[in-house]
């Protein structure tokens, strides 16, 4: 077994610098968090695994074959080489200017050009033919993020069994954002995750608001975050990504860290560290903690020279207009609070636009009292769970914005809301005035609970699951016909002299239909039907729940049996319609009025009136509120009809009430007990 990872971004970037070829490490969640999986998969030796992506920067093609090679040896990985034009289109376009801000609740920010969609299209399309290419019958296929959100349905046209993961490491937003997206857009979108096995998101609110963009967008309901789509089943999940602490603990406590350690504390003079390190980009509120800063350097004079904020931000999407302007107004903003309260012996704000090594992260992680972690929206925020794995000593304070996903694992953090600079002001003063002890309290509970639910274990989990749900593919898989089973039933028909031959109609000869009239028969479906009732020793009985009158309509004319009604009435071949026992329907009256109220509170519901029957089908409303209608009208039917001898069915979207003691059954039994069939 071979776990194939496939993500936009690889663990290197490549660049070009003066016609020679430098491999750049990247930076992200997603490369952290994958990378360090794989590299505890290597000193296992257990399994195997390769990593597709995109190159990163733009590679000439005389260098593709240097490029390809250094990615194989050196990090397993097969380098996708993408255009400019598609990467301009793709991802600062599709990626970065629609999705990203859309998913993260920043409408405002999204652009929807059709060019990037087309875009987007295609280098899904060649991401998948890239990965066929390498795709094993017998792989386990992970596919990571936004970028790549229709290559599940890619990749099952073509390995309808493989087992497929689908993994978003931003947020998926509530379905008020998401429906925002163009209609054609935003059903794709979710048909092709939806073919995967396993679909997973860092918290369960995000699920959750998948599920209901599914319910609303596409009409699928869920039992426990298992959706029915395209015949198979697939499994909704939350699965929040952890760190590798061991790792982060181990270099925190090396003395080369410890000693840089004490270098960035000296330089800083004993001061206060505040850090503050991000990826430049809007949604990570670095403007709002500039302005918290400002605000608790004005409200506490008696802080002044001793504290310092060190804020670090990592170059990212430099092509996206965007981003370029969050870099100018932060330069600016920095410049404003240095001199406003800064002097010649004390600098506030320590800046840096840059990227960092891993060890240069740790060091500052280890001498910094404070992290000030207060994203606007994030999808998780790993810096905030490194930096509680890296305090050894188990001293310094975590200060988290509520909009992250890692709040949900760091509770004992000073909690705030990124969006009002006061709370991130008094948060800095109580972190400042924390005990030791207190301090030590809230780390050792966090640093528990990280240890425990790592990047290994969170990888591990959704590659169990994933297996798990292939397991039960195969034992629930629908049995199909093999061809030496139909040769079989084909003789064995042929050599039987006397048949009977029972069909239903909805769902069964047709597919169902917004409105039940729209499903009649093709003619396909009636000549079949003729050929059947003319082949000698063949009794058709087609047994429905529709009315006399329709199946008269469509079928009358065939010599076959008809069955109305749910089996109320029968029709011989070659006789008269009659019903199958007296029966009368006097409740009807009632409970139709009872049905229209509903009706009235449920748009796009109707009403079926058959003689001993009445359906009420809601295919075509809000899926959402019908749910809860659904649930209301069965509980008044059950007390409303606790006297009366009628029966409550729950269909297809349709709730069916009927003259109690007939059914389809009664009816098919009936036809049986009349002759002898072989
Ligand atoms: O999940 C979002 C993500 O892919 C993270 O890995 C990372 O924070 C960021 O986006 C990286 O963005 P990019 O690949 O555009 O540099």
């Amino acid at each position: 077994m071979r776990l194939v990872i496939v993500s936009n971004r690889l663990p290197f970037t490549v660049q070009e610098k003066e016609g020679k070829i430098e491999f750049e490490q990247s930076s992200g969640g997603l490369v952290t968090g994958i990378s360090a999986y794989l590299d505890h998969l290597k000193t296992l030796n257990t399994m195997e695994y390769v990593w597709i992506g995109w190159s990163g920067g733009s590679v000439k093609e005389r260098h593709y074959d240097e490029v390809r090679k250094r990615a194989f040896s050196e990090y397993n990985s097969y380098p996708i080489f993408i255009s400019e034009r598609s990467m301009e289109n793709f991802y600062y376009g599709f990626c970065n200017k629609t999705i990203w801000p859309l998913f993260h609740c920043f409408p405002t920010y999204a652009v929807y050009d059709e060019d990037f969609w087309d875009y987007y299209k295609k280098v899904n399309e060649i991401f998948c033919k890239s990965i066929i290419e390498i795709l094993r019958e017998d792989d386990i296929l992970w596919i990571h993020d936004y970028h790549l959100m229709l290559l599940p349905k890619l990749i099952r046209e073509i390995y309808t069994d493989l087992p497929i993961g689908f993994f978003l490491h931003i947020p998926f937003p509530p379905f008020e954002i998401y429906h925002l997206l163009p209609k054609k857009w935003r059903t794709e979108i979710l048909e092709c995750i939806l073919m995967a096995n396993l679909v997973g998101f860092h918290t369960n609110d995000y699920a959750q608001n998948f599920l209901r963009c599914v319910l609303r967008l596409l009409g699928l309901g869920h039992d426990l975050g298992n959706i029915s789509f395209s015949n198979r089943t697939v499994k909704v999940d939350a699965f929040p990504m952890g760190i590798y602490y061991r790792k982060f603990f181990e270099t925190a406590n090396s003395a080369k860290v410890q000693k840089e350690k004490e270098n960035i504390k000296k330089i800083f003079k004993s001061a206060k560290i505040v850090l503050s390190v991000d990826r430049l980009d809007y949604t990570k509120g670095i403007i709002n903690r500039l302005q918290g800063f400002e605000l608790f350097l004005e409200k506490n004079p008696q802080w002044h020279g001793k504290i310092v904020l060190l804020l670090i931000v990592v170059p990212s999407r430099t092509g996206v207009e965007s981003y370029q302007r969050m870099k100018n107004k932060i330069d600016e903003l920095v410049g404003k609070i240095n001199g406003k309260f800064g002097s010649i012996e004390w600098l506030p704000i320590y800046y840096q636009y840059k990227h960092l090594s891993y060890e240069n992260l740790v060091s500052l992680y280890a001498a910094s009292g404070i992290a000030l972690v207060t994203p606007l929206r994030d999808g998780m925020n790993l810096i905030a769970k490194e930096y509680i794995a890296t305090r050894t000593d188990k001293t310094g304070v975590l200060i988290l914005s509520e909009m992250a996903g890692a709040v949900k694992e760091l509770a004992e953090a000073i909690i705030v809301n990124p969006n009002h600079k006061e709370e991130i002001a008094q948060a800095l003063k109580e972190a400042l005035e924390m005990s030791v002890e207190e301090q030590k309290m809230r780390n050792d509970i966090m640093q528990k609970r990280l240890s425990n639910y790592d990047v290994v274990h969170w990888a591990d989990d959704f590659i169990n699951e994933l297996m798990k749900l292939k397991e039960q593919r195969i034992n629930f898989a629908r049995k199909l016909l093999s061809s030496s089973e139909k040769i079989r039933i084909i003789k064995e028909f042929k050599n039987t002299n006397s048949k009977l031959i029972l069909l239903d109609y909805d769902g069964t000869l047709v597919s169902f239909k917004d409105h039940p009239e729209k499903a009649s028969p093709d003619e396909n479906i009636i000549k079949i039907l003729r050929i059947l009732s003319e082949t000698k020793g063949t009794d058709v009985v087609l047994i429905s729940g529709r009315d006399r009158n329709t199946l008269q309509n469509w079928f009358g004319d065939i010599n076959i049996s008809l069955v109305a009604e749910h089996g109320f009435w029968i029709k011989e071949k070659g006789g008269d319609w009659q019903l199958i026992k007296p029966l009368t329907a006097d409740w009807k009256p009632k409970l139709l009025s009872f049905l229209k109220l509903y009706t009235d509170r449920l748009p796009g519901s109707f009403i079926e009136e058959k003689e001993f029957s009445l359906a009420w089908h809601y295919r075509k409303a809000d899926p959402e509120l019908s749910s809860i209608r659904v649930k209301e009208l069965m509980d008044d039917l059950i007390s409303l009809t606790a006297n009366i001898d009628v029966q409550i069915l729950q269909g297809n979207k349709v709730i069916e009430i009927r003259s109690l003691g007939i059914n389809k059954g009664t009816a098919a039994a009936y036809f049986i007990s009349k002759n002898k069939y072989d």
